[in-house]
Order: C-alpha cells, then structure tokens, then sequence
C-alpha cells in the first residue's frame, strides 16, 4: 500500500531532504538514467536525481515522433538553463512500427510501453551500463491503473511486472505518493521555471492517446497542429488540462462550393485539482467560435469541430 501525501500535508523541503537521501542511498556508486519529457512529473524528478547524484544521472529526451511541436528543442534548451544537459534520442521509427495496424486504446498503450522500456531504454540503459532507471510516476497514475480504467504506462510493480525482470533495469519512483499538485510544490522549490510546474498534464502515450483508432505519422501530424493551436489559445484559461482529439469518422463538409469528406477535431478542456474528476471548462461561445475559426483553417483537412461537455466520471479526461 503506497502512503499517499497530501499537496496540504507536503512540507516539501522535508520531502526533497528525505527523497534525495533515498536515492543516493540506493543508487551508491552506480549510475542512474532518467527519461526527461519536459512534464511536471519527469521534470520534478530531474532536478531531484540532479540534486541527489549530480553527473551519476544521465538524462535523456526520447523522441518518440508522437510529442508536441517543438518539444524536444524546448526541453533542451529550457533544461540546458538550469544547468541540466539532455541528450535527444531519436526513436520516432521504432515507435510508429510498433504502433502500426493498432487500433486498441489498451494495446495502442502497451505498444508504447513495450518499445519505450524494452526496445529503447533496453538499449539505452545497456549502452550506459546503468542500473537504474528513475522516473516520475505519481498516486494517480497507479490507481487508475489498478483499479483498471486506464493502463498508465509507467505502472509496473502493482501489476505484478518486475522491471527487473521485463527489461533488465530497476525503477526508482521518488514522487509516487503524491497527486499533480503535491509535484508542482516540489517543482517549484527545486527550481523549476513557473512555466514548467504549472505546465498542463500530457500523458505518457503523448498523442497517440490523442487520435482515436491507428496513430498513423499523418494521423499524428494532424493531431499535432490541432493541439499548437489549442493550447496556444486556451494557456490563458487556468483550466487544468486541455486538449485536442481526433476523430475516426469522417463526415461532410464543404469547402470553396466543393463536398470536402474531411475530418473531426474534439476539443477538450477541464477543470480539475487532481485528475480524479473533471467537470469541462465553461470557455465562453466567442472562444469557442475563435477556436473552431482556426482549427478549420490551420489544420488542413478539418471541416468539423466540437466541444467536450461530458464530465468525469463517465467520461475520463484523455478520449482513448
Ligand atoms: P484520464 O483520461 O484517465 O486521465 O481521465 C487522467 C489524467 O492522466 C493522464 N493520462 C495518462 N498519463 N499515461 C500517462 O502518463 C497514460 O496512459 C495516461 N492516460 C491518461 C491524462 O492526460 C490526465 O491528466
């Protein structure tokens, strides 16, 4: 049973003191690698292996070919700042075979899962010798995983599955017994830049829990350019999590007099402390048409938009 600590109860000087103490006692004189994708979570956890083993850490970027526009330029170069230095490993090719005729939300995860921690960092963590791999899991990813909603790619343990085992590595999970907003907390007095520890959640399938159906290089593209325009609108909102979803089902549009059988972007906006429930934004009709405006225009082949006004339960927060 993981002890959960409330964002209320965190006294995160305490925490970190405590944390980096766990990890340079574990982690003794071997090495220790850490995946960086520029979230709350995997952000948090590299300053904290930074502060606790310094130049022990490896941290690296895995380009997956399925993130947001700019974002591996962006981690390195915000990270590069804080004195961090991250080396981008390109794996876009290995990812898309892997998610290949996938249509499965549960598969289209396990497919990520399997390359990220089996054929990437397999690869990566025998190439750098090291023994362990630390990553940002936090509470919600492992009950929404155990209770059977949503497979969270990180999850292992509580599934049975030793790391160990599976892949050859161990896993070291310094943030588990906190919620998003107990991390942010301890981002913040670590160091990180505002723009960091408040940034929105994205999950660790990245976009290909954001297509609905096979998460094809083009399906992915146009994801993609749907989600800049998103949250480059919505950053002002204060809502907790924003997103774009594209659909399978084509319908009828129509476009300079001609029939256009184009395709259906989802807008989705919650509001929410913990991810546990969401209730959607109540962005007002002028955003929203400013919105559906620009999707139509930048993203080619969109002739549809809607917005998302189911809440948590039944709905969950990411579509697949
Ligand atoms: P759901 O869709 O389950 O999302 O209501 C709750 C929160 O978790 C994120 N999420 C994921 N994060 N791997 C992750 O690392 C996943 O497979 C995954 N699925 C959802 C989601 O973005 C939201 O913040």
């Amino acid at each position: 049973m993981i002890q959960e600590i409330t964002a209320e109860n965190l006294d995160p000087d305490h925490f970190i003191e405590e944390k980096v103490k766990e990890i340079v006692d574990t982690v003794g004189d071997e090495t220790a690698i850490n995946a960086l994708s520029g979230g709350v979570d995997s952000s948090t956890v590299t300053m904290l292996g930074h502060r606790a083993l310094g130049d022990r850490l490896k941290t690296v970027f895995i380009e997956n070919g399925i993130m947001r526009e700019k974002e591996s330029e962006q981690v390195v170069s915000l990270f590069k700042k804080l004195g961090v230095s991250v080396d981008v490993i390109d794996a876009k090719e290995a990812f898309f075979a892997a998610l290949k005729g996938i249509r499965d939300p549960e598969e289209k995860r396990e497919a990520v899962t399997q390359t990220f921690y089996k054929t990437v960092f397999g690869r990566i963590v025998k190439e750098s010798r090291a023994k362990y791999l630390l990553q940002g899991t936090i509470l919600t990813d492992v009950d929404e995983t155990v209770a059977g909603i949503k497979r969270q790619h990180n999850v292992f343990e509580q599934l049975g599955i030793d790391p160990q085992e599976a892949f050859g590595y161990r896993i070291l999970e310094p943030l588990i017994q906190l919620r998003k907003d107990g991390v942010r907390k301890i981002g913040k007095v670590l160091g990180l830049p505002e723009e960091i520890f408040t940034r929105i959640p994205f999950p660790g399938p990245a976009l290909a829990a954001r297509v609905i159906g096979e998460a094809t290089p083009e399906r992915i593209e146009t994801v993609r350019q749907a989600t800049a325009v998103i949250e480059n609108l919505l950053k002002d909102t204060g809502a907790f999590q924003y997103m774009a979803i594209l659909h399978e089902d084509r319908v009828t549009g129509m476009r300079r007099g001609k029939r256009e059988f184009g395709q259906q972007i989802e807008v989705r906006c919650w509001d929410s402390i913990d991810a546990r429930t969401a209730a959607p934004t109540r962005l007002s009709f002028d955003l929203l048409e400013k919105l559906a405006g620009e999707l139509i225009t930048v993203v080619p082949g969109i002739v549809s938009v809607t917005y998302h006004i189911a809440p948590k339960p039944p709905s969950t927060m990411e579509a697949v």
